[in-house]
């Protein structure tokens, strides 16, 4: 595209201002700017902001959802503690496709992690375990160990594809990370990563907002550009090549996260659902946490701030919340769905507005840092498609087995910190010790109970911590079943 073209395109969009510094630029910048230009539909993306902002300022003005709403129903719901049951069952279909090589895991590793305040990806983080091992590295040999149990079982090799979705921003410090670590002991070829779109941060009037006089301010599309990358780049076609049915997705920074977990897997084929979603439960009516429920008879996650306090509040009559799903982001879907969410649906995925405090050059070229809200950022959610499901079920599952978060830094709050991350995967791997039969003894070799006295507040006395590649779930193999003194 030459300039005059490249002029006319931003013009008829009302995006001129994006080349307004253009004689100013160096050539390194004005490539660079030129790049970035060539990879936008401003009409495009002209038509997302409208549509987003519309149903923004509709949702705002809009009645809560509280009258639409119904619970999960009974018959699609499944429970990690209440099927006790059919766990075995569940988990021995979910080994039997594993073993069969119809299971991928797909992880959701695009976003910036603002909040825990890195430059690098979040799955490169290290929230201090003994190994100090990162988030990449335990979801790698959670891999390798599961696909070791389903040979176990078996009898045969098997592969569970690593998918990992990536941004402009990740893309090639994740690459090179794995690179370095030699794939943490996966083999390369099973290790796909690919890149999720990036959108332009735009003001309220809709025109794009510039982080300097050369660079648009850009920003990943959200977990649910899952979708559209999908399509771009030929993720489905890779996966149908390689006989996968079932897909596990989930995101980067949950540290207990069960990556392909066999017992989730093999609940859903069961079932029969195209469609499944892992969730906690929600523990107090005002856990800022999204819910997934029905609502006009369709299934979604509603937002905390889409209902109102006496809906949150109101309770079943075994006394737990009547809305406690807590979406945690961990999601089963069969191929064929995503290929038909990709094929046809995914065009009628809205964007969501993310109202923020965006730096930016302004017309004369001076760089503000606002005090307040200045635009919008644009985003699609991995669970927008829900609706479009045919079967649609819920699993749930402990909290403290299955999820904590990281996502702010430890200076910032107490939740959702490395921390908080660091001691969730401790105790869990206690835990797993004593259900083994195992105890801890002191240095000076005096048993320590089984529920230690907290030795200053916030603090986790024991630090237990079981390499993924010996335990995947806290089951005990006969080389590691403890004696009569279990000491790690
Ligand atoms: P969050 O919404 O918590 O965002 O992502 P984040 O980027 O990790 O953190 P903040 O909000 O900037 O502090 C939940 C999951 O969705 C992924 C993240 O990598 C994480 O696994 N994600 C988020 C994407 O893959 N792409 C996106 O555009 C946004």
């Amino acid at each position: 595209m030459d300039m005059d073209k490249l002029r006319q395109h931003a013009a008829k969009a009302g995006q001129s201002h994006v080349l307004q510094f253009w004689d100013e630029l160096s050539e390194v910048q004005r490539s660079h700017l030129l790049e970035e230009i060539k990879n936008l539909d401003f009409l495009e993306l002209n038509g997302f902001f409208h549509k987003a902002m519309d149903a923004f300022s509709a949702s705002s003005s809009q009645e809560k959802v509280d009258a639409r709403m119904e619970a999960v129903p009974q018959e699609v719901l499944g429970s990690a503690t209440r099927d006790q049951q059919h766990l075995q069952q569940w988990e021995a279909q979910g080994f039997h496709q594993i073993a069969d090589g119809k299971v991928a895991v797909l992880l959701l590793a695009g976003g910036q992690g603002t909040r825990l305040g890195v430059s690098y990806p979040k799955g490169m983080y290290d929230v201090g375990l003994p190994s100090h091992k990162s988030l990449f590295q335990i979801q790698a040999e959670r891999i390798l160990k599961l696909q070791n149990l389903a040979k176990e079982r078996h009898g045969n090799d098997c592969v569970i594809p690593w998918y990992i979705m990536t941004s402009g921003r990740t893309m090639e410090s994740t690459h090179d990370f794995f690179k370095k670590h030699q794939y943490f002991g996966l083999k390369e070829e099973n290790l796909i990563l690919f890149q999720q779109g990036m959108l332009p941060a735009m003001s309220f009037e809709g025109k794009v907002l510039m982080e300097e006089k050369g660079k648009l301010s850009m920003a990943p599309d959200g977990n649910g550009g899952l979708y559209r990358a999908l399509g771009a780049h030929g993720v489905l076609k890779d996966m149908e090549k390689r006989g996968i049915e079932y897909i596990h997705v989930y995101c980067v920074d949950n540290i207990l996260v069960k990556v392909a977990d066999p017992v989730f897997v093999g609940f859903c084929v069961t079932k029969e659902a195209d469609c499944g979603a892992k969730v906690v439960e929600k523990m107090n009516p005002t856990e800022p946490v999204g819910v997934v429920c029905r609502v006009d008879g369709v299934y979604q996650v509603v937002e905390y701030s889409e209902i109102t306090l006496a809906t949150a509040q109101k309770r079943s009559t075994d006394g737990r919340l009547m809305y406690n799903a807590g979406n945690i982001a961990n999601h089963f879907f069969t191929r064929r769905f995503l290929q038909q969410v990709v094929e046809v649906h995914e065009p009628q995925l809205q964007h969501h507005v993310a109202v923020k405090k965006i730096p930016h050059v302004d017309t004369q070229g001076v760089l503000i840092h606002p005090d307040k809200p200045n635009g919008i950022k644009m985003e699609k959610f991995v669970f927008d498609i829900f609706q479009f499901a045919k079967k649609f079920v819920v699993f749930e599952v402990l909290r403290e087995e299955e999820f904590s978060p990281l996502k702010n830094a430890d200076s910032q709050n107490g939740k959702d910190n490395p921390s908080t991350a660091r001691h969730a995967l401790l105790s869990l791997h206690h835990c797993w010790v004593l259900n083994a039969g195992g105890h801890f003894v002191d240095e000076n070799g005096t048993r320590i109970p089984a529920i230690p006295l907290m030795q200053d507040a916030g603090d986790v006395p024991i630090q237990c911590e079981i390499s993924p590649l010996v335990s995947y779930s806290g089951e005990v193999s006969s080389e590691t079943r403890p004696r009569n003194k279990a000491t790690l």
